[in-house]
């Protein structure tokens, strides 16, 4: 790319945006050059804004402390200065819709972390490696917004993101029914010990909205092009059940799963460890080289060694054996705000730059 993109972050100041504006830095086809969140941060440098509100385990990079946070109440001049923006914020549905159709419509992508607009019918739901195809839904969403340039693209939520990449090579043998119970962690909520010491040592067997999320969101994932929306896999029937555990980065799954074509346990790992994904062919920057990697240690896989798998953007799947009721069941784990948020909406950022969805103004 002879000249980098200039992309913005919104939300820039919260968990996951913090974890944008670390990957950001360096990157060899986006700059970082604008940030925004809410009015509360709005005229404040970055360091000012975010203060000791810093979590993420790398320094805050130099380039981000002086810039002066946009306000969600001036989101033209913010998006004057960009080319596209991520979008992670916490704030109402509604408000969140209203807000990056506004901005779709001001000619700017967006690429959201948010869940408002994953059921809008013409915007995608990506997962790079699983279903890149439903990026065609951009064109028909944009003739319904009237725009040249400006679309909302989303990624799932972060719960799904380390079964449905399990499951998905085995879509050819009829996946019938999946029963998964996920142990998130406390990031997932934009929190650290520090800021939800009621975590330490407990566990908490709800989180809102979330096993709805779990077991629909897969069917769009792996749902079919349809022109101007998704047609929804008709199967598996899913059975979520989502628990906050006291980790501090990583989700893990345990999974149960029945097939109509019940795979041998050897062509299940041959095909995770075999897993070959369009984004490393189109040689896109956060691609992990390995998507999915099966462990033969009966204790693995753990947040603390295995969530780093790949930068963040690898899945480790282990334990695979016969289940009394189910075909197999498995434990498998994926990065909640790298895989599961930030490094998700970056690759999916790479995707549609590779596909020539996002260009510079
Ligand atoms: N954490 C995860 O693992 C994860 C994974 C996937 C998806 N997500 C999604 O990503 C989004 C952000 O999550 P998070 O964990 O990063 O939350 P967070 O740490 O609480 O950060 C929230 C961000 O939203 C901004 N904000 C709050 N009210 C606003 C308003 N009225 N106008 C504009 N900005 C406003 C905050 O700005 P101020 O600092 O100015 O208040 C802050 O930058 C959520 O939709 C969440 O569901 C999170």
């Amino acid at each position: 790319m002879d000249k980098k993109l200039r992309v913005g972050v919104i939300g820039a100041t919260g968990y996951v945006g913090q974890r944008f504006v670390s990957l950001l830095e360096n990157h060899p086809w986006f700059e970082c050059v604008a940030v925004c969140a809410s009015p509360r941060s709005a005229g404040k440098t970055y360091a000012e804004a975010t203060g000791d509100r810093w979590k993420i385990d790398r320094p805050m990079p130099e380039y981000v402390k002086d810039l002066i946070v946009y306000g969600t109440d001036n989101i033209e001049e913010y998006v004057k200065q960009i080319d596209f923006t991520f979008c992670a914020v916490d704030m109402k549905k509604d408000e969140i819709r209203e807000l990056e159709e506004k901005i779709a419509k001001l000619e700017c992508p967006v690429i959201s972390n948010n869940s408002a607009n994953r059921w809008t019918p013409d915007v995608p739901m990506i997962i790079p490696e699983i279903n890149a195809d439903h990026a065609q839904l951009i064109e028909a969403q944009k003739a319904r917004l009237g725009t040249k340039r400006g679309f909302i693209a989303v990624k799932p939520n972060c719960s799904i993101q380390s079964y449905v990449p399990a499951l998905t090579p085995f879509l050819g043998n009829g996946i019938k029914k999946i029963s998964v119970c996920t142990y998130q962690a406390i990031s997932g909520a934009g929190k650290t010990f520090e800021t939800w010491p009621e975590m330490v040592g407990n566990l908490i067997p709800y989180i809102g909205g979330e096993e709805e999320k779990s077991e629909k969101e897969p069917l769009k994932v792996w749902g079919s092009f349809a022109g101007d929306h998704i047609e929804l896999a008709c199967e598996p029937v899913i059975s979520a059940q989502c628990y906050r555990v006291a980790v501090q980065e990583g989700h893990t799954a345990a999974v149960s799963v029945s097939f109509e074509k019940k795979p041998s346990i050897d062509e299940m790992i041959a095909a995770w460890n075999g897993f070959e994904s369009e984004a490393v062919k189109l040689g896109l920057p956060s691609a992990p080289k390995h998507f999915l990697q099966y462990l033969e240690e009966d204790n693995r896989p753990q947040p603390k060694l295995d969530a780093m798998f790949e930068n963040g953007m690898g899945v480790s799947v282990a334990r695979l054996r016969e289940d009394n009721i189910f075909d197999y069941k498995f434990a498998c784990l994926s990065h909640n705000t790298l895989r599961g948020a930030a490094g998700g909406g970056m690759l999916t950022a790479e995707l549609l730059t590779a596909k020539g969805y996002i260009t510079a103004k």
